[in-house]
């Protein structure tokens, strides 16, 4: 992650599916025929449908998918279903339909480690750090599944998060909200995913900490890794988002680029505050 690493974004097709669909495009639609998310997107939750345990179904047949180095971002009001969404993505819950397929390969069945092990890095919506330990000590967690030296990996988070360098024999609780979160993306950066999946990045943080974490997240995207978030400042995140779902009662509302988003006057009206 040093600063070479971050030229050049990845993907930079901006067209999209507008009925939420996007893993059963029409062909026959010219408006959709080159869509950024297809069935065969680097990573996807295609169709899924499914709960917590034996309760009542939260996922009605939603679909989320990011290209290699694109920035998708979910939003939705509180309770649609959007940490859950990435749950069932990293495998935390249990869909009875849909898959997740990540680089082509079907992974539904995977457990969460073994996803991490396929590339996959999740910083959840809270508990995300290891208050007692040591930034440095969250870093080292992180990187838990590793046979190799991760050294290398460690210097690039802190070049990426310099402060976390300077507090880097603090306990994490002792940090500000926003480099707990730095520390929490670190953590999640160390097994060198090929997608970063965040929930709520920025929960907490104030304008100007939240505008320096979307710059980090842009230059960890522009090394070619996906990010998959979900944002409460959602007006904000979708500036930044290659592509955006708007999520209503477990199901996709909306889909589009982050400016289609943006300037659709029901996506404003209902969901950015006019
Ligand atoms: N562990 C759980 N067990 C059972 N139901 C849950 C669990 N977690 C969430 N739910 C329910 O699933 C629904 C969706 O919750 P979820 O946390 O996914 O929403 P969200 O969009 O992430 O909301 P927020 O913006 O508040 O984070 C809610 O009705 C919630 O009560
Ligand atoms: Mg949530």
């Amino acid at each position: 992650m040093s600063g070479k690493l971050y030229d050049d974004r990845g993907n930079k097709d901006r067209t999209i599916t507008k009925d939420g669909k996007v893993g059963e495009l029409r062909a026959a639609d010219n408006r959709r025929a080159k869509p950024v998310h297809t069935r065969d997107a680097f990573l996807i939750g295609d169709g899924m449908t499914g709960g917590y345990g034996r309760g009542a179904d939260i996922l009605h047949d939603c679909t989320i998918a990011v290209e290699k180095g694109q920035i998708a971002v979910i939003v939705g009001p509180n309770g649609a279903g959007k940490s859950t969404a990435m749950k069932a993505i990293f495998g935390m819950l249990d869909i009875h339909t849909g898959s997740v397929r990540l680089d082509g390969e079907d992974i539904t069945q995977l457990t969460p480690q073994a996803r991490v092990r396929k590339g996959m890095g999740f910083v959840p919506q809270n508990a995300n750090i290891f208050t007692s330990m040591t930034v440095e000590e969250n870093l080292e967690m992180g990187a838990f599944i590793r046979r190799d030296d991760p050294s290398a990996t460690m210097a690039q988070v802190y070049d990426l998060f310099p402060i976390l360098k300077e507090k880097r024999r603090q306990p994490a609780g002792e940090l500000s909200g926003g480099q707990r979160q730095q520390v929490a993306v670190g953590r999640a950066l160390m097994t060198e995913p090929t997608v970063l999946m965040l929930d709520e990045p920025t929960a907490g943080v104030s304008p100007i900490v939240m505008d320096e974490l979307f710059d980090r997240i842009i230059e960890v995207a522009r090394t070619g890794i996906s990010i998959l978030m979900v944002e409460q400042n959602a007006r904000q995140a979708l500036e930044i988002a290659d592509v955006g779902y708007v999520m209503v009662q477990g199901a996709n509302a909306y889909t589009g680029t982050g400016q289609e988003l943006l300037a659709d006057p029901e996506v404003r009206q209902s969901f950015l505050g006019g």
